[in-house]
């Protein structure tokens, strides 16, 4: 049985509904955290999630945010440098910040989930990859199905990197692409050879890798329909198991390296959207299955058989296949999530080291959820991952009668069944084929933050197309 299905997309209706907003890696979105939430709230909150009885297993983030070279369109945290000391120094604080932490958790807790993300991961010598991933191996237990998964740029990767990375015990990778185009690559200053890409694709299946997600960006600097669909063929020829295609978020506000980009060299909104259109035809039409928003799976991968029986969960770093762990975040800028609260550690080096050295936990802002955030986290999760929300099921989980509580909210889905994005009936809320393109102006309907944050003027989000 082949459960690949063919999508066809109206650009037209893209169109009328691209509009900024979150991508629901967290409800409440991270502008909403506040420094009201300090270092002490976040140590009360591990201290009580080991008391909660129920033991729940550990997901562990780790930024690594050093690169070698810059690529004009990144909007990821991370930090330009040659100098190899720097990431020495950094492992050193990491390092104190995993002991800070792991002492306040209690040891019976496993870790069944660990991403290493950045910046660039890889870009620690295989010695340095060794060192850091025996601390963690120290301080914490592992599941013996322990998912363990890195962010690789193919640029700078050698035999010895890749045996670093199977012998510590990373099992899945996620290889940075883009795009295999040279002009587009010259253009965001990022030059990486298909022949690469291909060689460390094939170093990581014969350690024994298994689903391996290839990383690519529609919207970049000279990209059109053919010029993508050339480097989806080479894609699908690579045939990994997974795809994230990520919208290129242009937000030179925030991302003041981006204005190195010439704008005009932009597909514009039309063109966008035809690349879009033509990327979920094609995959879909080839062996992959649209999962939710920007990803694609093989049928037989676990994130497709998670989304099939709807059991995708969603945190930081987009799609999972794991619920209800904590997650421990570690390193500058990184977002923690436990049952109740979110804290994130501070964005800037020197701030982070000044922390650690005075033995202090770095969080910079967090936000404890009220019980109505619980109940919305908890509908958009289940409408970001299943395309639908069950009624019955979530007035079941949140003790609520459904209609009554969002009586203010469902009257805005009107528009959007009158254009067929929307199904709804007694007991469920569906999106159609080209609602689940549009899930996030869904969601963006039941986020009660979103209006506050509307009228702060201020341009946070990119746009949902
Ligand atoms: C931390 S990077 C991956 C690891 C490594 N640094 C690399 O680039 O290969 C994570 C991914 O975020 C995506 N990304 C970065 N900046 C982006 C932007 N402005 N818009 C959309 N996606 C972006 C890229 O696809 C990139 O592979
Ligand atoms: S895209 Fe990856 S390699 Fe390029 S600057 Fe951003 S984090 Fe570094």
């Amino acid at each position: 049985m082949t459960i690949t299905k063919q999508f066809s997309v109206d650009i037209h209706m893209l169109k009328r509904y691209d509009k900024p907003g979150p991508r629901y890696t967290s409800y409440p979105t991270a502008p909403k955290f506040s420094t009201d939430f300090s270092a002490q709230d976040f140590h009360r909150e591990i201290i009580e999630s080991n008391q909660n009885g129920t033991m729940t297993d550990l997901s562990l983030y780790f930024h690594m945010p050093f690169c070698d070279t810059l690529c004009f369109f990144c909007g990821c945290t991370m930090i330009i440098t040659s100098n190899r000391d720097r990431i020495d120094e950094y492992l050193d604080y990491l390092t104190k910040e995993i002991q800070l932490v792991s002492r306040q958790i209690n040891p019976a807790r496993k870790v069944a989930q660990l991403h290493w993300g950045g910046g660039t991961p890889t870009y620690l010598s295989p010695e340095q990859t060794r060192r850091i991933f025996g601390v963690i191996r120290e301080n914490f237990t592992f599941r013996e199905d322990a998912e363990i998964s890195v962010e690789i740029d193919p640029r700078g990767m050698t035999d010895e990197h890749l045996d670093a990375l199977k012998d510590v015990g990373f099992n899945r990778a996620s290889i940075g692409v883009q795009d295999f185009i040279p002009e587009v690559q010259k253009a965001i200053n990022r030059e990486q050879s298909e022949e690469l890409t291909r060689w460390v694709f094939d170093g990581l299946r014969q350690r024994g890798f298994e689903s391996i997600n290839l990383d690519l960006i529609y919207g970049l600097p000279y990209q059109t329909v053919d010029s993508f669909e050339n480097t989806l063929d080479k894609i699908i020829d690579i045939s990994p198991d997974r795809l994230a295609i990520f919208n290129y978020a242009h937000v030179p506000w925030m991302k003041k390296h981006q204005r190195v980009i010439n704008e005009e060299t932009l597909p514009g909104p039309e063109a966008k959207l035809q690349i879009l259109k033509t990327t979920i035809e094609k995959l879909t039409a080839s062996e992959y299955v649209f999962i939710g928003m920007d990803h694609f799976a093989k049928a037989e991968d676990s994130l497709t058989k998670a989304f099939m029986e709807k059991n995708l969960y969603r945190n930081f770093q987009g799609y999972s296949i794991l619920s209800g762990c904590d997650m421990y975040s570690f390193g500058m800028s990184s977002i923690s999530q436990l049952q109740n609260v979110y804290a994130q550690n501070v964005k800037e080096l020197p701030a982070y080291y000044a922390a650690i050295g005075n033995g202090r936990l770095p969080i910079e802002r967090g936000y404890r959820l009220d019980e109505d955030d619980h109940i919305r986290r908890h509908l958009i999760t289940r409408l970001m991952c299943d395309f639908e929300i069950n009624k019955p099921a979530i007035e079941k989980e949140c003790n609520i009668n459904f209609d009554d509580y969002f009586a203010d909210e469902l009257p805005d889905l009107e528009p959007m069944i009158f254009d067929g994005l929307v199904k709804v009936s007694d007991t469920k809320i569906e999106l159609t084929e080209m609602g689940h393109l549009l899930v996030r102006n869904v969601a963006m309907i039941f986020d009660r933050h979103l209006k506050e944050m509307r009228q702060s003027k201020k341009q946070m989000f990119s746009k949902t197309v």
